[in-house]
């Protein structure tokens, strides 16, 4: 079933993105009721926010992995690993992945219901966060109890707190085309292209009421092609990577090469947005075909 587009948070958007540029803060808890988009919300800004060169991962807390302990973190855990029993091990191993992951940035990990967490994996990740390993957007809901681990990183520690409040309504009222400036009010990539597409403003050369001429898109490669449609159609150049049949490592490079294909033309595309957009321009028909 496809979701409905993204629509109404801009103001939140721009509170992580705030936080995601401030070298105190390695982390947002967003707050709300059941129901009032907080996954979405911390799955958009994950799409929206991971920059080429910054590795991603998802961590979602349930009650059945509760049980086990580092359960929801396991997947973090290097693949030959087998459990000896040593608690400390699984926290600097994933702590090492992480590192290693990161490269020279730190990851940004979704942890979806961290109410839910078992105690190590509460552990781990907030080691994750207070060693700026890793940058944490988790979701709560409002008056569970969570991990202390968790709760002290936004009491004490470098996570900020958002309160979400349920969307104003549930349809016409989020159309990001209404928004009063003629802006979409939330900021996730399908608004952008929905932006994209009306607004002929954003679309640098081309000529009013016409296409742009077929002669300004760049000529890619198959691959340079797919990894481009899935990477701007909001998936992380990890998962576009693996869509695609590559290694990371090589859809980096289809994807510098892309850039550097628009950027010959004059048309930028140095940022996920950017690229979005011009997905919009040159094949509105691909937008999702990831
Ligand atoms: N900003 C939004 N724009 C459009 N749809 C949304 C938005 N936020 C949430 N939704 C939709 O509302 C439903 C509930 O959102 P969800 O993120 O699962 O809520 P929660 O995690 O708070 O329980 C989902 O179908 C989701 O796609
Ligand atoms: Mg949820």
């Amino acid at each position: 079933m496809r979701q409905r587009p993204f629509a109404g948070r801009q103001k939140e958007l721009d509170g992580i993105q705030s936080c995601l540029t401030d070298s105190d803060v390695t982390g947002v808890v967003i707050v709300g009721d059941a129901g009032t988009g907080r996954t979405r919300l911390a799955r958009e800004a994950l799409d929206l926010f991971s920059a080429d060169d910054r590795e991603v991962a998802w961590v979602a807390a349930t009650h059945a992995l509760r049980s086990i302990p580092f359960g929801a973190v396991a997947h973090l855990l290097p693949p030959d690993w087998r459990p000896d029993g040593d608690r400390l091990s699984v926290l600097s191993l994933i702590a090492k992945q992480v590192r290693e992951r990161g490269g020279f940035r730190p990851m940004l990990i979704g942890v979806d219901d961290a109410h839910l967490l078992d105690a190590g994996s509460a552990a781990v990740l907030s080691h994750l966060a207070n060693q700026r390993l890793a940058f944490l957007l988790i979701t709560v809901r409002n008056g569970a109890r969570c991990p202390d681990a968790v709760t002290a990183l936004w009491k004490d520690g470098p996570a900020r707190r958002i309160e979400l409040a349920p969307l104003p309504d549930d349809g016409g009222g989020l159309s990001p085309d209404h928004s009063p400036a003629g802006q979409p009010e939330g900021c996730g990539l399908q608004v952008l292209h929905r932006a994209a597409a009306t607004d002929r403003s954003v679309r640098p050369g081309a000529v009013a009421g016409n296409r742009r001429p077929a002669a300004a898109r760049p000529r890619l490669s198959p691959r340079e092609h797919s990894v481009f449609v899935a990477y701007a159609s909001g998936l992380t150049l990890q998962s576009a990577a693996r869509r695609v049949g590559v290694s990371p490592a090589t859809a980096r490079t289809y994807l510098e090469r892309v850039k550097m294909k628009y950027q010959q033309l004059g048309r930028p595309a140095q940022t996920k947005l950017q690229l979005a957009m011009r997905l919009s321009e040159d094949y509105p028909n691909e937008i999702g075909k990831r």
